[in-house]
């Protein structure tokens, strides 16, 4: 009993340490609030310099960051003339690099101009010697190396506009012809994909291959590639019903590809 007694026993020196004890830790607690309060203050005076920082970082990448960086989804932007030579040509042409005919050297370029515009056109689209195929960038689009080609040219005195070759639009009747031809020969292996063919009305497979333009398709269906069979593997087949049945198949593409893109386009906004 005494020893309980003993152990309950309270003296004036634990009471002295348990009440400051008890009051240092709400003061504690009181102090730093004030100085976090003080701390918000001051803060809120001074300007918040990322955002500035951000601008200045966009502001610089402008070019690259508009059309490629913010939305991977959003339709390609095609390059102004001025823009295709900053970030390409101008890797070899501002200096003159590999013997390049040098920007805005008259003296380079007066013989290459007088070739005319659809020559130097194929050279920078194909590659031409040292000259690279595109300038080396197989992203760039037909439309964005002639803009280029002009960029560069009209620089050194030609007065050339970027118009690419434009191919021959099919009339409704050959089409409807192309589409019969397509049904008879090309559809068993064009509709279901069969073997890897690439199937009628499919932006993806299609798109790489409009780029190639429809010589390159013609003579392709015409004489056969890789697994596809010359005229679908119908030799009675005229070269023209073959062509026309092409003309049917790129039509059909460029429709679904054209209906895609309001969409898209929309969606960027
Ligand atoms: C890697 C270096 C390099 C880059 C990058 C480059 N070129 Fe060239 N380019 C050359 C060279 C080298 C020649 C000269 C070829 C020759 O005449 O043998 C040339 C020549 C040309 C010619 C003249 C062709 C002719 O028929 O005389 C054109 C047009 C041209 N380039 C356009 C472009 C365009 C457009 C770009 C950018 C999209 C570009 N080049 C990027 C190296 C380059
Ligand atoms: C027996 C199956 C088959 C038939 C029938 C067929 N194709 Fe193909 N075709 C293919 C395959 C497989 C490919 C893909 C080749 C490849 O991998 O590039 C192809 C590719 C193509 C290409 C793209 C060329 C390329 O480089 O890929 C064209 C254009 C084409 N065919 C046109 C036709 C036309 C026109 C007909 C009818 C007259 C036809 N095809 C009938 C199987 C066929």
């Amino acid at each position: 009993m005494s020893d309980l007694h003993q152990m309950t026993k309270t003296t004036p020196k634990d009471f002295l340490t348990a009440t400051l004890g008890g009051l240092f830790a709400p003061g504690l607690t009181i102090f730093m609030i004030v100085m976090l309060f003080l701390g918000i203050q001051k803060n809120m005076g001074q300007p918040d310099t990322e955002p500035v920082a951000d601008q200045i970082v966009r502001e610089r990448i402008k070019p690259f960051g508009q059309s490629l960086a913010i939305d991977p989804n959003a339709p390609k932007v095609e390059l102004t003339g001025t823009q295709v030579y900053t970030e390409v040509c101008g890797g070899c042409h501002e200096s003159g690099a590999l013997d390049s005919p040098k920007f805005k050297e008259k003296a380079d370029w007066g013989k290459r101009i007088a070739q005319g515009y659809p020559t130097l056109l194929e050279h920078a689209l194909k590659g031409y010697n040292k000259m690279p195929a595109r300038g080396g960038d197989p992203e760039l689009s037909d439309l964005e190396v002639a803009r280029g080609v002009v960029y560069m040219t009209n620089a050194a005195g030609a007065n050339f506009e970027a118009i690419l070759k434009k191919e021959v639009e099919p009339t409704a009747a050959e089409l409807a012809r192309g589409k019969t031809v397509y049904v008879d020969n090309c559809a068993y292996c064009h509709d279901s994909g069969l073997t890897g063919a690439q199937k009628l009305g499919d932006a993806q497979a299609w798109k790489p291959l409009l780029k190639e333009g429809k010589d390159y398709l013609y003579n392709a269906a015409i004489n056969g590639s890789f697994g596809g069979p010359a005229k679908g593997g119908n030799t009675k087949l005229s070269d023209a019903d073959t062509r026309l049945a092409v003309d049917y198949m790129v039509a059909e593409a460029k429709a679904v590809i054209a209906a895609a893109q309001p969409v898209k386009q929309a969606a960027a906004q």
